[in-house]
């Protein structure tokens, strides 16, 4: 089954917006566009080097049998599509035997408190990631965690606990890495943070947690195929020329939105994606998320009602995993016996219709990406859907996907604030 990428219930698509987006893609992948050195990602499905995954495959296996938790440690590109890999495909109430947890994507003292009480007892190995090697929210949390780490193992346990994964050929935690004799992974330097979720950066915390990185991989190289082609029917094209259209319309806010919690940092990930990647140069599609059918409860209002500049781009499950036949109730208080023996997933898809009818009717057009099964065939498929979307629609703006001079300007001042040189 494929991803189904359904335009029936948005606007028609503008000639104009198409020509622009195949113009796009072309561009990509001659690599003659803006930041086209960070366009590694395009073919890196095509180039996997079995030996990396054979390496980060046995990595994976000794640390789920010698330890209990894996920190990983990382924020923005460096974190979020491992994360939201695992959570998508983890049971949300199972307690595992092993962990993988995630820290370093924030500055709370109260959070790093209680993740260092948290490993007091636990076995651990660290995944530090960072490209850059400087960015202060994982290098803090790094300093403490390391702290915990010596206190608790000996210098060849250390060693052997510490996890990084960094820029080749330079960077502060390549140096300690050398200094220590740590085991190194590579965040590709033709790949930028948001664009790495397929690279040792996430395949390292996503086999860690048990999950199949060769199934993830395979769909990202079917979806590789599939959205290269330079012609116009191609789906990933024709997202991108449509979000754009609308956005040159005045509708600039897109809502991701599943009905799905267990997308929910799919979600995440898809903000940073799109926000630094598009939110330059004045220009820009705001990305909020949505989870349905909570959030129908809370800004489900706005969305239908309020100022109409907002768009949707629906994530839906085609077929559930698990299923639930809704039972049968002697007294029927709750007159929903007309709905026993159907199942929970009936259900969940006519609420679905029945949104999407209202939000386009209340002029919030709807895009629907259909995913055949979650699962990590599929959010390959997706994960590159995305990233090659959301560069031909930032090559459509006319700014650069992989850049993100914007995060500067707070990180300036905030180093000024703290005293450094
Ligand atoms: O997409 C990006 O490039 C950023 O979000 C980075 O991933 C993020 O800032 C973390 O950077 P680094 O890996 O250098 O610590």
């Amino acid at each position: 089954m494929e991803l189904k990428v359904d335009l029936s219930r948005a606007d028609k698509l503008k000639e104009k917006y198409v020509n622009d987006a195949l113009e796009s893609l072309e561009k990509l992948i001659n690599k003659n566009g803006k930041g086209s050195e960070f366009t590694g990602w395009v073919e890196l499905p095509k180039n996997i080097n079995e030996d990396n995954i054979v390496r980060i495959e046995k990595l994976a296996a000794k640390m789920r049998k010698n330890a209990d938790v894996l920190v990983v440690i990382g924020i923005g590109g460096s974190y979020l599509g491992a994360r939201a890999v695992i959570e998508a495909l983890k049971k949300t109430y199972k307690k595992e035997n092993f962990e993988v947890i995630f820290a370093g994507c924030d500055l709370s003292p109260q959070r790093l408190v209680e993740l260092i009480e948290y490993l007091q007892d636990k076995d651990f190995y660290v995944n530090v990631i960072s490209k850059s090697g400087t960015t202060l929210e994982p290098a803090l949390t790094f300093r403490a965690v390391r702290k915990l780490l010596e206190t608790k193992y000996n210098k060849d346990e250390l060693r052997e606990r510490i996890i990084v994964t960094t820029d080749r050929e330079k960077g502060a935690l390549k140096t300690l890495a050398d200094n220590m004799g740590l085991e190194k992974f590579v965040v590709p330097s033709d790949i930028g943070g948001r664009y790495s979720v397929l690279t040792d950066v996430g395949l390292i915390p996503i086999a860690a947690a048990g999950l199949n990185i060769r199934e993830l991989l395979s769909g990202a190289l079917t979806a590789s195929k599939e959205y290269t082609v330079l012609f116009k029917e191609n789906n990933a094209l024709r997202y991108a020329a449509l979000r754009q259209q609308y956005r040159e319309a005045g509708k600039d806010i897109e809502i991701f939105a599943s009905y799905e919690p267990k997308l929910n940092y799919i979600k995440e990930w898809l903000k940073q994606l799109f926000g630094e990647s598009e939110g330059k140069d004045g220009l820009g599609i705001f990305p909020a998320s949505a989870t349905f059918t909570t959030d129908l409860h809370s800004i489900g209002q706005l969305i239908q009602d309020g100022k109409r500049n907002i768009f949707e781009t629906i994530i839906y499950i085609e077929e559930e995993k698990f299923d639930m036949a809704i039972p049968y109730d002697e007294e029927n208080l709750d007159n929903l016996n007309y709905l026993q023996g159907k199942n929970f997933s009936y259900v969940q898809n006519k609420a679905k219709e029945g949104v999407i009818q209202a939000h386009v009717d209340g002029l919030c057009p709807n895009i629907v990406i259909n995913l055949p099964s979650l699962d990590e065939y599929n959010l390959g498929k997706l994960i590159y859907f995305f990233m090659i979307s959301c560069a031909i629609s930032a090559y459509i703006e006319g700014v650069n996907p992989f850049d993100q001079p914007g995060v500067e300007a707070y990180k300036k001042n905030m180093f000024k604030l703290l005293g450094r040189d």
